[in-house]
């Protein structure tokens, strides 16, 4: 039900008046949708017809002031709105674990290319964070079992309430502890691997744009000298933890592809291969267990 109604003419000329403050359109348009309630295809439908009316879920007042902050403290929209759209679903979000990014919605399709949702296997999610790979492998692949682990326990918090949220949770073990480290009653039985480890140089850490750098967790970004600790951390305990046959799937930084690819040959993967993202950028790689 819409708490705010008024015309199209009269949301534009709002629109104009706080996109004149700064921030992108395409900002503003998605805190529209998630916080107002207005569809991206009701407001193309607008820009042809602005006589349209529209109805929006949050005063004006209420969505000028999130859009205000965001400009002035820098906050990502997501935090402000408190939730993420990803993949069919809608996540909630917080300080707490990195925001989900669209690209690590491949890495799903990755598993879901060699997994049908008739596997009834074991599969995991090194370094959930807000659970988000978590909760779509839960509801793609319903008669799997899964564990998700992460070393921060209130990434752990957060990716269970996502998990009971999307009714997820039945088949979904959480783990508090190091990469492989909690799994290993079930070594050498996992069968599916998703990781998207933190990967970005410490050194680079500092050059990040404010809004990452200020409110995303270090723990979530910082990937050591080079970036790449934590995929050699992964890497050491691969063949152990895989069932014979069992795939790992990393996402990496786009200039990583080379040294991931190797590093995960010499760990005695086999099939080792890449795929892009959207952007055509190498940013997944992965390889089977013999
Ligand atoms: C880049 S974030 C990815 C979060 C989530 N999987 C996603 O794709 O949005 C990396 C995650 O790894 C976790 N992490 C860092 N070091 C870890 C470790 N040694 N063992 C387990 N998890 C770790 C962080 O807490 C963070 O949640």
């Amino acid at each position: 039900m819409g708490v705010q109604e008024l015309s199209g003419k009269e949301f534009f000329q709002w629109r104009k008046k706080l996109l004149s403050k700064g921030g992108r359109e395409v900002d503003f348009d998605w805190l529209i949708d998630i916080c107002g309630g207005l569809r991206w295809s009701t407001l193309q439908k607008l820009h042809l017809d602005p006589s349209r009316s529209l109805k929006l879920q949050q005063t004006l007042e209420h969505l000028g002031s999130l859009w205000r902050e965001h400009l002035d403290s820098q906050i990502p929209l997501q935090h402000l709105a408190g939730c993420c759209p990803w993949r069919d679903f809608v996540l909630e979000v917080s300080p707490e674990a990195l925001i989900p990014r669209q690209e690590t919605e491949l890495l799903i399709d990755l598993a879901l290319k060699r997994f049908d949702k008739d596997f009834q296997g074991l599969w995991a999610d090194l370094g959930t964070g807000s659970g988000a790979l978590a909760v779509a492998l839960g509801r793609s692949l319903p008669l799997a079992s899964g564990h998700a682990v992460d070393i921060s326990e209130e990434a752990l918090s957060l990716a269970q309430r996502n998990l009971q949220c999307l009714a997820a949770t039945a088949n979904v073990r959480l783990h508090l502890g190091s990469w492989w480290e909690p799994l290993t009653p079930w070594w050498g039985a996992i069968d599916l691997v998703l990781a998207n480890p933190p990967y970005i140089p410490t050194a680079v850490i500092n050059t990040l744009d404010p809004i990452v750098k200020e409110n995303e967790p270090y723990l979530a970004l910082c990937g050591g000298d080079d970036g790449l600790d934590p995929c050699r951390e992964i890497l050491k305990g691969a063949c152990d933890a895989l069932s014979n046959g069992g795939w790992l799937i990393l996402e990496h930084q786009h200039d990583q592809s080379e040294f991931v690819l190797e590093l995960m040959c010499n760990s005695g993967l086999k099939d080792v291969d890449f795929e892009t993202d959207l952007q055509g950028e190498k940013r997944f790689a992965f390889g089977r267990c013999p």
